[in-house]
């Protein structure tokens, strides 16, 4: 199976791409009742075993203006590539989120960051699919009730909605110094994408109380963390680092050496159990040291 950037040998037992709206109207009729999975480019997704249903895959993947400073652009465009196309026009708005693996639809479901952004800074709108009543319908920004990697589709909506396309504001504007930083810094920390098996970030970083926090700054006073409405964020790859799982091994699954947050398929060996005991292992290990509980931001099918 090509979408799983993991590199984990798994099959599903259909995949159906589609071009156009009405294409996947005809899909999600003949194949009423049966597990359905909608992917992006599968760069957020650990498949524990083979797929026994439907995985859809759009190849809608145009993009336009709706006026000087609204872009709608499909769900199967790469992310990258409409940020890529949009600073070659001059417009900035997106360059934080450059390099960040996958596709726009996925992108308002997980509400991607990096750097400071986060897709949700720019999304105005969002135009899904009811996998029911087969219409559609338009989401304003508030109505996704966006958050840190969520969004009402991974919730209320999920297995209900199709994102089809995504409204973004941008801006005239010079871009390209910034999206080459940002790049550049990826590379340097994170693994590339279609070279080395991973999922990005394998964590979401946790918030914790600000009483918690304050306790644990007495005991670790070097403890990244930063203040949020949602409660102390204190970053997972430091939580991890300390509990020594920096570039540490189980069977095929790796802890990167540079980014400690992120899970690799080291040699493209690794089963999805590897990944998944080592993902327990550092989550346990962490609740141990530091009584918190790193979940995962990667989706388990
Ligand atoms: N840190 C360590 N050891 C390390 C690396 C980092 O202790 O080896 C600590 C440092 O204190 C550092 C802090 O972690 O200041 C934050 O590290 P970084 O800036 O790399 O960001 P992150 O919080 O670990 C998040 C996103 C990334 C995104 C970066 C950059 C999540 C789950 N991850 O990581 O997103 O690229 O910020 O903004 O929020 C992804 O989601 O797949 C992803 C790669």
């Amino acid at each position: 199976m090509p979408y799983n950037t993991f590199g984990i040998d798994v099959k599903a037992r259909l995949l159906v791409e589609y071009d156009t709206v009405d294409e996947l109207r005809e899909v999600l009729k003949v194949h009423r009742g049966e597990r359905i999975l909608h992917i992006g480019q599968g760069s957020n997704l650990l498949f524990t075993k083979d797929f026994d249903g439907v995985l859809l895959h759009s190849r809608m993947c145009r993009a336009r203006f709706l006026d000087d400073e609204t872009v709608e652009a499909q769900n199967g465009l790469r992310l990258d590539d409409l940020i890529a196309q949009l600073t070659d026009m001059n417009y900035c708005g997106l360059e934080k989120l450059s390099l960040i693996p996958g596709e726009v639809g996925a992108s308002a479901v997980q509400n991607v960051g990096a750097y400071g952004g986060e897709a949700k800074d720019a999304i105005l709108s969002v135009r899904v699919l009811d996998i029911q009543t087969l219409e559609e319908r338009v989401m304003s920004n508030a109505e996704c009730r966006f958050g840190y990697r969520d969004s009402i589709f991974k919730h209320e909506l999920k297995d209900r909605v199709i994102v089809l396309s995504v409204v973004y504001h941008v801006e005239k504007g010079y871009a390209r110094a910034k999206r080459e930083e940002i790049i550049r810094t990826r590379l340097a920390k994170l693994p590339e994408v279609g070279k080395v098996g991973s999922a990005g970030s394998f964590f979401m970083n946790p918030f914790v109380p600000e009483e918690q926090a304050n306790a644990l700054l007495k005991l670790f006073p070097d403890m990244p963390h930063f203040d949020s409405p949602q409660g102390v964020k204190i970053p997972a790859a430091w939580l991890i680092e300390q509990c020594g799982w920096k570039g540490k091994t189980l069977g095929g699954a790796q802890v990167w050496h540079k980014q400690p947050l992120v899970i690799v398929n080291a040699e493209g060996k690794a089963t999805p159990e590897d990944i998944v005991n080592l993902a327990k292992q550092v989550s346990d290990s962490v609740f141990d040291k530091f009584n918190i509980r790193i979940n995962p931001e990667v989706n388990y099918i």
